[in-house]
Parts: structure tokens; sequence; C-alpha cells
């Protein structure tokens, strides 16, 4: 691999796989991050890159269904493999505004696809970065194995579900060489704070209430994002190719929990004003339709065969991101205030 398309880079996964890929990872070929910078793609994340590694990033604003743009893209820098992290993410506003879901989620890797199957010569690998979610819900007992039927609940898990079943049958159909994998929740650095634990922590730090759907009691199997990355790089050198990789955290914990241990971390770590707890900001809310019970990652394949185990646990993980969470204030100012993209404008003629 030597020029590796990076599509959603600027969005939570994507830009922290871009920091591992360029710092980390041993590679040493070119990055070229495509984005159409929807509001979760957040340029901010990558500043400094293009000065640091200076000839081996580059940026691209563009969408994945502009297939003229794309296949611009392809030919000017080389490209020989795709990682494909774009997507509409959110579960709560594909119930709301499923369209762009649609869009981006299924014509969108479609788009990339027909593109892969016209340079098929020099394709390497097609990675699809996808979820658990296209499972749907488990009950109180079981895992998600790579054999499990697919079965979603929202618009955005469909949609994932509909660009994965796409990316096997350009597969099988035309030999194109892909990796897929699916993964359970994510949490770390750079999460846009519409998801939940960024949501949270924000919230809690301001003392704001604290939503928790439903009875609180919906399971998720939470990941570190950082471990995330280093399996996607791990299945992309080393995966069989056309084979599909489930990744977890082996971390099960009920949202009440996580919202708990949130508020018990930032009342150590930043006391409130006569030390009330923070976990008095908890707000049952009414549940979001359709809510998964329950996610459960078996991902034994992936460890017997690319010897990948998460690096953190829940415990490591959740205090790196609340210390990153505070240490950038003015990130998240910017975020949540959308001063960014004007800032963006300034630095960036051609955006
Ligand atoms: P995100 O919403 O933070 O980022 C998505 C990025 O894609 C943004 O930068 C956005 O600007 C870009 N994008 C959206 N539409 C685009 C388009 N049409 N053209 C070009 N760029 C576009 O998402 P994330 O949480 O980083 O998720 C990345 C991938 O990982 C997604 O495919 C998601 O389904 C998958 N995933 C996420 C999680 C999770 O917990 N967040 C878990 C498993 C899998
Ligand atoms: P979320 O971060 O939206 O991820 P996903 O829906 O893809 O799993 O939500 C994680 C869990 O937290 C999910 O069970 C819904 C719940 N949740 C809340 O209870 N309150 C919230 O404000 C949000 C955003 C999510």
């Amino acid at each position: 691999m030597k020029s590796i398309m990076v599509t959603g880079g600027c969005g939570f996964i994507g830009s922290n796989f871009i920091h591992f890929l360029l710092s980390e990872s041993g590679f040493t070929g070119q990055i070229v991050n495509v984005d159409n910078l929807t509001y979760a793609g957040n340029f901010e994340n990558l500043e400094g890159l293009d000065e640091k590694f200076s000839g081996r990033y580059r940026f691209i604003k563009a969408d994945i269904c502009d297939h003229k743009a794309m296949v611009q893209v392809f030919e000017t820098f080389e490209i020989d493999t795709i990682c494909h992290f774009a997507a509409e993410s959110h579960v709560d506003r594909s119930i709301i505004e499923p369209d762009a879901f649609i869009k981006t989620n299924i014509i969108g890797t479609f788009n990339l696809l027909e593109l892969v199957r016209l340079h098929q010569d020099r394709i390497i690998l097609f990675h699809h970065v996808s979820t658990d979610e296209v499972y749907g819900s488990l009950g109180k007992d079981g895992y998600f194995t790579e054999a499990t039927p697919y079965d979603p609940s929202s618009p955005y898990s469909a949609s994932k579900a509909a660009s994965d079943h796409l990316v096997r049958a350009y597969h099988r159909t035309y030999g194109i060489p892909i990796t897929i994998s699916n993964c359970s929740n994510n949490y770390g650095p750079f999460q846009f704070p519409e998801k939940l634990i960024p949501l949270i922590l924000l919230n809690a730090l301001e003392g704001k209430p604290l939503p928790v759907y439903g009875d609180g009691k919906n399971i998720r199997d939470w990941l570190y994002v950082k471990d995330h990355c280093k399996a996607v790089w791990k299945i992309m050198r080393k995966g069989n190719r056309g084979k599909t990789y489930n990744i977890g955290g082996r971390c099960e914990m009920r949202n009440i929990d996580v919202v708990r241990k949130i508020c018990d971390l930032l009342d150590e770590i930043e006391p409130r004003p006569g030390n009330k707890p923070r976990s008095n900001l908890i707000a049952f809310v009414k549940d979001r339709p359709g809510h998964d019970l329950r996610y459960a990652i078996d991902f034994s394949k992936l460890e017997k065969e690319l010897g990948w185990v998460p690096d953190e646990s829940f415990e490591t993980g959740i205090k790196k991101t609340i210390k990153w969470y505070i240490s950038n204030q003015k990130w998240v100012n910017r975020v949540k205030s959308g001063e960014y993209k004007s800032w963006m404008k300034q630095h960036y003629e051609n955006i």
C-alpha cells in the first residue's frame, strides 16, 4: 500500500485513524483524506498534519457521492487502497432525517465500489468500516459473531447493512479485494458531542441535565477508538481478502452505569461547587424508538487469526477521554459553535 484514500477522515474515528497511521503505524506512504465536512466533519481534528507530514498527507474536500470528483482524486493521487469511514453515523438523526443516510452510506459506498471496479488493476484493498448494529439487538445472552444474520433496527443500521452487502457482492461478483470490519461503540478524543459519552461528559462539566433514554438498562460494548484504529490497520494488512471481522471491547456496560462512572470520575477530578454529585443531574427521558437492547461482540476470529486484542480497559480509556475533553476546551467550544468552519475558510482558500 503506497497511496491510501481515507474517506471521512475529518470525523471521529477517521481522524484518529489518520493520526495513528501517520505517527504510530509504521506506514510510510501517502494518505489522501476525502471528506465533504458535514456537521460531523471537523477540519481541526487534523490541524498541523499537512505541515508536519508534508507530502504524505493531503486533504480534499469532496463528496463520496460525486463520481467525477472521486475519479479525479483517484487518478491524481494514484490511489491503490481505500479505507472507507465516511458515513452519516448517528442513530437519532437517522430516525429524524434518514435521507442523508441513504445517500452517503448506500449511494456513496456504491459510487466508491464502482470507482474501484473501473480501476481494478491497481487496487490492493477496499476496506469497509462498519458497525455491529447491522446485526440488530441481542437479548440477555449470546454474542454477535461474523455469522450472525443481519437484522438492523434503525435507518442508520439498515443503511450500513446495505453498504456491507454491496461491498461483499462486489467481491463475489467482480473479485474486488475487500475486507469489512463490524465494530462496537467507540469513544475517545474528537468524538462529536451528540453521542452518549461526549454528550454526557460535556453536559456534566457544564452542570446540565444528563439525558438517559428509557430505563438506562440498554447495554453497549465499549471500545477505545485507538484500539479500533489498530484493529482496522491489522485487518488491512493481514486480514483475509473477502472476509469480515468483528471488533469489540469485551466491555459490556449498561448506559446508566456508563453515565454514573463519568459522573463519579468528574466529581473526583473537578468537584462541583459544594461537592454536589453530578449523578444528581441524571434525567431519564423518553426512549429512542426501536432502541436495541444489547450489543456484545465475539471478536475471537480477529484475536485468533490476527492476534488483536484491545489495549485499553474502560477504566483507562474513559480516564484518557475525560482528560482529553477537559484539556481541549477550545476544540469543544469551536465544535459546539461551528466556528471552526469559518476558521477553515480563512486558512484554506480552495475550500
Ligand atoms: P462521524 O460522524 O464522526 O464522521 C463521519 C465523517 O464522514 C465526517 O467527517 C463527515 O464529514 C464525513 N462524511 C459524511 N458524509 C460524507 C460524504 N457524503 N462524503 C464525504 N465525507 C462524508 O463518524 P464516526 O463515528 O467517525 O464513524 C466512522 C465510521 O465508523 C462510520 O462508517 C460508522 O458507521 C463506523 N462506526 C462507528 C462507530 C462509532 O461508535 N462511532 C462504531 C462502529 C462503526
Ligand atoms: P449512541 O452514542 O447514540 O450510540 P448508538 O446508538 O450507536 O449505540 O448511544 C449509545 C447508547 O446510549 C444507546 O443505547 C442510546 C443511549 N443514549 C442515551 O441514553 N442518551 C443520549 O443522550 C444518547 C445520545 C444516547
